[in-house]
């Protein structure tokens, strides 16, 4: 269908969007030495499409080894990214074994972890079976495994040889998960791009849906983008962290309430573009009720959970943005603009908690 290219050089790497898997075998082979690979996934999506990937792979002579880490966030643990790691060296891997990771953002974290890090490091390649996966957490070679004391706080930029993301996988997702990815979507439209904002909001019923088309149109233009900014900054020392918007009150929201990643999102975006209002800094008028229309439409959740603001406060000192007492806090200026502001904790979490 369409190929969109991480450019890094000599790390350059292709993102394809296709409508089926078809073409797996042929653009594998292109992105990745020799016919050895180790499938990593988890038992829901293995019962949804390992059988699948297997025989494709299979038919192309790929010998192919797998390693099951358990589903969702259970897979961001330290035991499993250690059992993981253990699967890999018990396939006897070498480094011309590729990893395989097939599944949503949490598997692919998990997962480019362990190739990260076993033998210090294994080419790798991305299998998205999310739309959250597909549009965000994909593209861009961050891998994390959670700590006690907040998400993703252990990780490595470990960049995939290629992400394959094919469409036809969004059919059997679930309608939260679905929100959950249109989120994300939402989150780049808001900060880079008032076009596809201004599309998201003409096709939100299509996008709830799930209708194909629609989904295909946005998955394209939302990776694009990204692939844009992590081309100009892939380890996040500057533009990217663009991409974190709504991540400062979302994280905190999500580890204290257990809410799915994007919903989470969804809600730090507009608690965030609350306060760069009040605080003068978005000069859009009306910017926020058009993103809370927005989320409402697309079956998002537009309420704080009931937080206290020193939840949200102690939650939001995890923030990898955070120096000090302050965040460095992407904000939109206007519908697809940001500005970097620095924000303290105290003052962020008082207004978010206010807005409960
Ligand atoms: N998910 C944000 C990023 O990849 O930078």
């Amino acid at each position: 269908m369409s190929t969109v290219w991480v450019e890094l050089g000599e790390g350059r790497y292709p993102v394809h969007l296709e409508e089926t898997l078809g073409g797996l075998p042929a653009a594998l082979g292109r992105a990745v030495e020799g016919r050895r690979a180790v499938l990593i996934t988890e038992p829901r999506v293995e019962g949804l499409w390992g059988a699948r990937v297997t025989a494709l792979l299979a038919e192309a002579g790929w010998t192919l080894d797998k390693v099951l880490l358990p589903e969702g966030e259970a897979a961001k643990s330290v035991d499993a990214w250690w059992e993981g790691v253990g699967g890999l060296l018990a396939a006897g891997v070498d480094r011309q074994t590729a990893v395989i990771a097939l599944g949503g953002g949490a598997l692919g974290d998990a997962a480019g972890l362990i190739a990260a890090t076993a033998l210090r490091g294994l080419r790798w390649v991305q299998l998205p079976t999310t739309l959250l996966a597909m549009v965000d957490a994909s593209v861009g070679g961050k891998t994390a495994i959670n700590h006690p004391r907040g998400k993703n706080l252990v990780g490595a930029f470990h960049q995939p040889a290629m992400v394959f993301a094919a469409t036809e996988v969004l059919a059997t997702l679930p309608e939260v998960q679905r929100a959950s990815g249109l989120a994300e979507v939402v989150k780049v439209a808001l900060m880079l791009d008032a076009g596809l904002l201004a599309a998201v909001e003409a096709r939100a019923g299509a996008l709830r849906r799930g209708e194909p088309a629609a989904l295909r149109g946005v998955v394209a233009r939302a990776v694009a983008l990204k692939a844009g900014i992590v081309a100009r900054d892939p380890t996040e020392r500057g533009v990217r962290t663009v991409l974190n918007a709504g991540h400062t009150v979302g994280h905190a929201v999500e580890s204290i309430s257990g809410m799915p990643h994007g919903q989470a999102v969804g809600i730090g975006l507009l608690a965030e573009l609350r306060w760069a209002e009040r605080a003068g800094l978005c000069t859009a008028t009306g910017l926020s009720d058009r993103l809370e229309a927005l989320l409402l439409a697309l079956g998002l959740p537009v309420s704080l959970p009931p937080l206290t603001a020193k939840a949200l406060f102690e939650g939001m000192l995890m923030d990898k943005k955070r120096s000090a007492d302050t965040i460095c806090l992407p904000v939109p200026t206007q519908a697809g603009e940001a500005a970097l502001v620095r924000v303290t904790v105290s003052e962020l979490s008082e207004f978010v908690g206010g807005l409960g």
